[in-house]
């Protein structure tokens, strides 16, 4: 009997519908897919619903389809689905685009700061919760979504938060609108815009639903006057819980050998590391791949992957890809990978116990990043995500008894940031009694006032707390932390948009520079090629100046973009310079750009006058100065606090004696980085608002 084989074309053709058919099986197979008529139900029921599921139950990807095939969309309406990371937007728009047999951009899409995938005809669209403000500055009743769904609640963002009583306002306009028509005096905020929005159309009623992994749906109740919550069942593997025997003095190492062990000891799964930041992992990424070269060539590969959230999203991608046959997956994530995403294939959690969080002092106005433990509930989640597809390990890089004296759960952001920017943001729409707004958990009066202060020094509030006109309007467009859209502002009366513009997009990603340990010395030197004695700032621009440069030789080359692509990667590769961050540095750039543009400003450059540009980071980040001591240390002059210049910067050596920061970092001690240095005299002329002093 000859034997046949399917064409080509039949062949792909019958991969293609068998993979359909898995993604449906997928589909069915979750733990929400039974109780879809019901939830359909509650929603139509409730205009606020609560949904609790563990992690990977399918509440992200299928609720909002529900939603859809439950006529959610009708009359062009929008669901909107917001979560805290940018990362979580991307991915799960992905997906569900694919599970509806969609283009990304059509029915599903996505949009989030700097990246919009979205069309007129998205009907499901994704976002990060601060997005979702913004959109509300436009259009106060957010008219065009029948229902948004706050998802990762738990995890209590500043932006959710926020978010959490501004829906409840718009909730109760659109109820009250809807009641009386379009001409209602409405209850909101904004109350001209409010009209605006709702000329020809009737406002239906906004449904709102809150989701969150975690067990605690009675503080969100209550906030929503008792609201209802519904559980959904999840599906959770046993996990076996190892503790080490002795404390841990370095947690990068110690995951490192942990790795090790389970790659050599262990049966097949792949790893899931939790670490702090890009930096940690991008280390540990370099220090996995050389000792994994050393392995004996008959043990199985380790393919490392990466996932944070300012990593570019066609590479967040790859850690949803399975490793190829023999190959352990090791993916190293922060804690992005906690609840937000759900990486199938782990079976195997390493959790050394720690988080980056921002810190803040109300008294000082002085906010920091640290790096502190973790809450238990944290802790829990990130066992959790070993046992997703059958039992698994946990392995916490502490001691038993140190679990014990982990805080229950995290503090909520709000009470512990900076608060300019939600004051600015409330401000810009209309909400003009900041100390009354109905928070779910309300900040300290001190930090609250304290914003205030520093709105008004920055000129975006008037004395009498109001928007300026036209500086706090502008700023408050411009979707970066007010201190950098005000340097954007004042950079464009110093006539140097251009190298204010490059400073704030390169400020916006992390670590630009990199440093490996075995080429430390060929690194420094690369760096030294760039460096300005004036400071970090201007070292930055020459770094991005010249990458452009390196780009636009390919380009006049003739080059292909992805012939210019790999030219910049060579360049990167050869100064040491991180691509990743370079390129999303690039990307924010073309985004800030346009912002400005649109606003009117004007794109202008200082040349070769750097002391100009210098003054004009004087009179931007003047609320950031530091004078050094007879000791050798610094005063911070807003806070008087004792700071240390960091060594990643290129002033740690010269010790000028007066410049301005832009980050605090605390560790063992107070850092300052991204530092110029500047003339102390500035500081009374260019900012005499807080500076001058009187005869
Ligand atoms: O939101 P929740 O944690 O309840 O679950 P989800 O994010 O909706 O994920 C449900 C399932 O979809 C996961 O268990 C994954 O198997 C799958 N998924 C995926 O394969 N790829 C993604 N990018 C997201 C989800
Ligand atoms: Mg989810």
């Amino acid at each position: 009997m000859p034997s046949f084989s399917a064409g080509a074309s039949t062949q792909k053709q019958q991969n293609y519908q068998r993979w359909r058919q898995q993604i449906r099986e997928q589909r069915k197979s979750l733990p929400i897919a039974s109780v879809e008529k019901r939830l359909v139900d509650e929603v139509r029921k409730n205009d606020t619903l609560i949904i609790v599921g563990e992690t990977g139950s399918g509440k992200t990807t299928q609720l909002p389809q529900f939603l859809y095939d439950g006529g959610f969309c009708q009359d062009g309406k929008v669901i909107g689905i917001t979560q805290p990371r940018r990362v979580a937007a991307v991915t799960v728009a992905k997906r569900v685009a694919e599970e509806c047999n969609d283009q990304l951009g059509k029915k599903v899409g996505y949009s989030i700061r700097f990246d919009d995938s979205t069309s007129n005809a998205t009907r499901i669209k994704y976002m990060t919760d601060g997005l979702l403000l913004r959109e509300a500055l436009l259009d106060p009743l957010l008219s065009k979504y029948s229902v948004i769904v706050v998802d990762e609640a738990h995890e209590r963002t500043v932006h959710t938060d926020v978010l959490l009583g501004l829906l409840k306002k718009v909730q109760h306009s659109r109820a009250n609108a809807s009641e009386n028509g379009k001409t209602l005096p409405n209850a909101g905020h904004s109350q001209n815009l409010t009209q605006k929005a709702c000329q020809g159309t009737r406002c239906a009623p906004l449904k709102l639903i809150i989701m969150s992994a975690s067990l605690d749906a009675k503080c969100f109740s209550d906030y929503f006057g008792g609201a209802k919550a519904v559980h959904i069942q999840g599906r959770q593997y046993p996990v076996d819980i190892l503790y080490t025997y002795q404390p841990e003095s370095d947690y990068l190492d110690a995951t490192l050998v942990t790795i090790f062990q389970i790659h050599l000891e262990e049966g097949p799964g792949d790893i899931l590391a939790f670490l702090t930041g890009q930096e940690e992992i991008e280390s540990l990424e370099r220090l996995i791949n050389e000792r994994a070269r050393l392995l004996p060539p008959e043990s199985s590969k380790i393919w490392t992957t990466p996932i944070y959230s300012s990593l570019p999203s066609e590479q967040q991608m790859n850690a949803f890809k399975s490793a190829s046959a023999g190959t352990r997956k090791v993916v190293l994530a922060t804690n992005i990978a906690e609840t937000s995403v759900t990486i199938p294939g782990i079976k195997y959690v390493i959790d050394p116990g720690m988080v980056k969080a921002r810190a803040y002092n109300p008294v000082t106005g002085m906010e920091s990043l640290i790096i502190i433990p973790v809450s238990k509930a944290q802790a829990l989640q990130r066992s959790g995500r070993a046992g997703r597809e059958g039992p698994g390990k946990c392995f916490r890089l502490f001691q038993e008894s140190e679990f014990d004296k982990l805080v229950d759960s995290t503090v909520p952001e709000i009470k512990r940031c900076n608060l300019s920017n939600v004051v600015l943001q409330l401000k810009a729409l209309g909400i003009d009694d900041i100390i009354g707004f109905d928070f779910m958990e309300k900040p300290s009066r001190t930090a609250i006032l304290k914003s205030l202060e520093q709105l008004i020094l920055l000129g975006a509030l008037t004395d009498d707390y109001k928007l300026s006109d036209p500086v706090g309007h502008q700023m408050a467009r411009l979707p970066l932390d007010p201190m950098y859209s005000k340097a954007l502002i004042v950079s464009s009366e110093f006539k140097c948009l251009e190298e204010m513009l490059i400073v704030v997009s390169m400020l916006s990603v992390e670590s630009i520079f990199f440093f490996p340990r075995e080429k430390l010395e060929e690194a420094r030197a690369a760096r030294k090629g760039f460096e300005s004695s004036d400071g970090d700032h201007i070292t930055l621009v020459n770094v991005y100046r010249a990458a452009a440069e390196c780009l636009e030789k390919s380009k006049n080359a003739n080059a292909k973009e992805r012939t210019m692509d790999k030219a910049l990667i060579r360049w990167c590769r050869e100064n040491f310079i991180n691509h990743r961050s370079l390129k999303h540095a690039r990307d924010v750039h073309s985004q800030i750009q346009g912002h400005v543009q649109q606003m009117g400003l004007n794109l202008s450059s200082c040349g070769e006058d750097m002391a100009l540009f210098r003054r004009c980071l004087t009179a931007a980040f003047f609320l950031n100065a530091a004078m050094r001591q007879p000791d050798g240390s610094y005063r911070a002059l807003a806070t008087s606090q004792s700071v240390q210049i960091h060594p990643s910067s290129g002033l740690f050596r010269t010790k000028p004696d007066c410049v301005i920061f832009n980050e605090l970092v605390r560790t063992t001690q107070n850092y300052v980085k991204n530092l110029t240095r500047i003339d102390p005299l500035w500081l009374a002329e260019l900012a005499p608002q807080y500076y001058a002093t009187e005869d």
